[in-house]
């Protein structure tokens, strides 16, 4: 029996935060100091974690993605991947990463089963980089980028937060990368997560921005299909371009009708929502798979039909759930 919710929504994508921590602090997702790590013996053991697939799996879970904090400060998130990969029914494996570490990485986890891989890029000017990221090395993750496309990791994504007097000068650049590369920018509403940032308001640029600078370009947007694991994004491709643009809009146009989602957290707490505070902590189920199951209907079935974070932005936190950091949730 797959996973449906009350509203009719099937479940086959489960995004699995592998640790809290990270080696940036962008500050869009943390204070200055970081976030207050997890004590290492709540963190899911691989082992758990592949249980926890399995189960999933034989439930309809078809597609993985791998996240953080920043899964490559992970040790042995290559072996975990490959074991992710050997799990029958899992069909597509992703990761998110801000891409520091992937010139290191980036070949080892394409051998292990890795498909594609979302790398953040916020700025393309070492200034502004090192201000958004406060100790990124932004050659690092340009390495990164370029060691993605060479293995074969497709498509490679560049998700990119688009704020106000911060890099919103820089949208003409980022349109111009995915002409020029096979790469395909995801620009990112600004979202009200976690309370570390209390320039939210003016820092926040609805994307419509996005489709204004491309018009001042005499860049015509052109709608086009969501390459894979696009997800809600709005796609479009550029004339003559060899990547594409995606719109994310969790704010102004949320599209929870369509979530396919589902998430675990790093310390083994199955979310069915990223903006919700409800979440079933699946260790004391650990090694009883019927248990394990019973706990992901639940999670499933007490779903909701969609977030708050439209009225959260205008009017502060509205769920409890809002205020865990995103590198506790994983993006
Ligand atoms: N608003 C929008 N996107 C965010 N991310 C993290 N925090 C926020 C936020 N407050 C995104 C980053 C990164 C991914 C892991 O999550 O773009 O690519
Ligand atoms: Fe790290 Fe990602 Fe948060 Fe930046 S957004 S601090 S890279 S977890």
């Amino acid at each position: 029996m797959p996973l449906i919710d009350r509203f009719g929504r099937a479940h086959d994508y489960l995004r699995i935060s592998v640790t809290d921590r990270c080696n940036l602090r962008c500050i869009y997702c943390m204070g200055p100091e970081g976030v207050k790590h997890i004590p290492h013996q709540e963190i899911l053991t691989y082992e758990e974690i592949l249980q926890i697939v399995a189960v999933g799996a034989e439930l309809g879970i078809k597609k993985i993605r791998i996240t953080g904090g920043e899964p490559l400060v992970r040790k042995g998130v290559v072996s975990l991947v490959e074991g992710i990969a050997r799990i029958p029914g899992i069909s597509d494996i992703a990761m998110t990463t801000n891409g520091i570490l992937l010139p290191h990485y980036a070949a080892a986890l394409k051998k292990a089963g890795l498909k594609r891989v979302n790398i953040s890029l916020d700025s393309m000017r070492e200034e502004v980089f090192k201000k958004i990221t406060r100790r990124g090395d932004l050659r690092a993750v340009q390495e990164g980028i370029k060691a993605s496309l060479e293995v074969g990791l497709q498509p490679v994504k560049i998700n990119t937060v688009l704020m106000k007097g911060i890099n919103h000068t820089e949208v003409a650049d980022f349109l111009r990368l995915a002409q020029e590369y096979p790469l395909y920018v995801r620009f990112i509403e600004y979202m009200p997560i976690g309370d570390h940032d209390r320039k939210y308001g003016r820092r926040y640029l609805p994307l419509s921005y996005v489709k204004e600078t491309a018009a001042s370009m005499g860049l015509p947007l052109i709608p086009a299909d969501p390459p894979a694991g696009a997800g809600p994004a709005e796609s479009f491709t550029l004339p003559g371009g060899k990547g594409g643009i995606g719109l994310i809009h969790p704010i102004s146009r949320h599209f929870c009708h369509s979530c396919n989602r589902l998430r675990l957290t790093a310390d083994g707490r199955l979310k069915a929502c990223l903006y919700w505070q409800e979440e079933i902590p699946l260790r004391p189920a650990a090694g009883d798979r019927a248990a394990l199951r019973e706990l992901f209907r639940q999670v499933v079935g007490s779903k909701a039909r969609q977030h708050l974070m439209s009225a959260s932005a205008q009017h502060g936190p509205v769920s409890p759930g809002l205020m865990r950091n995103m590198s506790k949730t994983g993006g």
